[in-house]
């Protein structure tokens, strides 16, 4: 059976993190407010009230973490760009000082030998914006291709490739139709033109990086969904949820069409976002790779209350992260292999942009990280092994850091990061890893 030794030979081993979850340095230098700053003050928005105001300190820090990420021997390391840093009012006057923080973590991580791949959207959307409607007004998608065009403007003579936008499905999920996250709405599947605006967003953030001969890729949450039963109410709960957290992201952008959204009750101009031609937009045959971030397969069942067309269920027969998600990595061979078949020519070459779970701090060593990635490495060599084309793999994450609505108390890092202190201490799965890509490196150059 094939296991993560039989990788490709040029698979490029990474790490992952977003600037809201590590930066810090909120108030410094210019930085606009984000709707992460806005909804984290909200009383009991936030897990014991955690912010990410001081977060890993990463805006001060960044040397120190380069060389974290060297000591591993990453070929790539993903990190986003904090819009409001950059346009602090997401529309007006740009803001030096925060581009020029990029600039230079971009100059030490490609002195460091490592590629950077960076994020223009992960979540922290200038609350100047959200104040005009955020991702419910279509002018915000005009805000990010002009957001996009400054950045690449002073960086993309270094950076080649990019990723638009962070999990659509998610943002509009929990920060739109749930309220869980920022910016705290609570629109049910009203929530949905939020979801048509960031994928007018990417198509055209996608165009501008093409015209100047960058490379352009969306990352996805992706998550196989199996029935509860063959029982045929849980077979319509569970194509409903397909389509509510896959197709929905990524049928318009592979394919130029929306799934059919009657099985969720939306109509399909999505209450009036869809215009005429905006789906040529967002469609990107160029696309030049798609991102998956996979965390676990979902059970879903028949509705047992009016509401939604579905129910998550539990799957109990699988171990659980500290987290509680189900632990699965035979899925995300399944995932693969289901996107193949789904979507066929139109499937761009794919890269793990996020895989990884949270372990309790008390652990040690952090066994359980090891286990879930080694299975997971394994798993998706099973699939490169069928011919799916996975070119690299972003561990979620280089350090433990700021976990959204669950604060500092889900830790996802390579990295232990003392919050007091700021003090960095490897974990056991750091040095797995490196051994991991080491071993690979000379493995496949035998
Ligand atoms: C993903 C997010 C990432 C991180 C992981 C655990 O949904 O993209 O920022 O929080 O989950």
């Amino acid at each position: 059976m094939p296991d993560r030794f039989d990788l490709p030979a040029d698979f490029r081993w990474g790490a992952a993190t977003a600037a809201y979850q590590i930066e810090g340095a909120a108030d410094e230098d210019g930085r606009g407010p984000s709707v992460w700053d806005t909804f984290a003050a909200r009383p009991g928005a936030v897990r014991d009230g955690h912010t990410g105001a001081v977060a890993c300190d990463h805006y001060h820090r960044w040397p120190e973490d380069i060389a974290l990420m060297q000591g591993l021997g990453l070929d790539g390391y993903r990190f986003s760009l904090a819009w409001p840093r950059i346009r602090p009012t997401g529309a007006g006057p740009v803001n030096p000082a925060g581009l020029a923080f990029y600039d230079r973590l971009v100059d030490a991580l490609l002195g460091a030998g490592i590629t950077p791949l960076p994020t223009l959207f992960h979540w922290d959307l200038p609350q100047a914006l959200e104040d005009h409607g955020g991702w419910l007004n279509r002018d915000t998608a005009h805000r990010f291709a002009d957001y996009t065009a400054l950045v690449t403007d002073r960086l993309g003579d270094r950076v080649p490739t990019w990723i638009t936008l962070n999990e659509p499905f998610v943002h509009t999920v929990f920060g739109y139709a749930l309220g869980t996250h920022a910016p705290g709405r609570t629109l049910m599947f009203e929530a949905l033109p939020a979801a048509h605006h960031q994928l007018l967003a990417h198509g055209l953030a996608a165009s501008i990086l093409h015209e100047r001969g960058l490379e352009a890729m969306l990352s996805n949450n992706l998550t196989p969904v199996e029935p509860a039963s063959q029982d045929p109410a849980d077979l319509a709960a569970a194509s409903a949820y397909d389509t509510l957290h896959n197709r929905l992201f990524t049928d318009p952008v592979l394919l130029g069409r929306y799934p059919d959204l009657s099985l969720l009750g939306v109509p399909d101009d999505i209450f009036g976002a869809v215009r005429p031609g905006d789906l040529d937009l967002i469609h990107t045959p160029g696309l030049d790779g798609l991102g998956l971030n996979f965390y676990n397969p979902t059970r879903v069942a028949a509705p047992t209350a009016p509401g939604l067309p579905f129910d998550l269920v539990d799957i109990p027969e699988a171990p659980h992260t500290a987290f509680g998600w189900p632990v699965v990595p035979d899925a995300l061979t399944t995932l693969l292999l289901h996107l193949r078949d789904t979507y066929g020519k139109a499937l761009p070459p794919l890269t793990i942009t996020e895989n990884g779970c949270s372990v309790d701090e008390s652990t040690t060593p952090d066994q359980p990280r090891i286990d879930f990635m080694s299975a997971h490495l394994d798993a998706l060599a099973r699939a490169t092994a069928e011919g799916i084309d996975v070119r690299g793999y972003y561990t979620w994450s280089l350090l433990d850091n700021f976990e959204w609505a669950e604060g500092y108390h889900q830790r996802f890092g390579l990295v232990h990061v003392d919050f007091a202190t700021q003090h960095r201490t490897p974990k056991a799965s750091y040095t797995w890893y490196r051994d991991l890509i080491a071993a690979h490196r000379l493995y496949r150059a035998r």
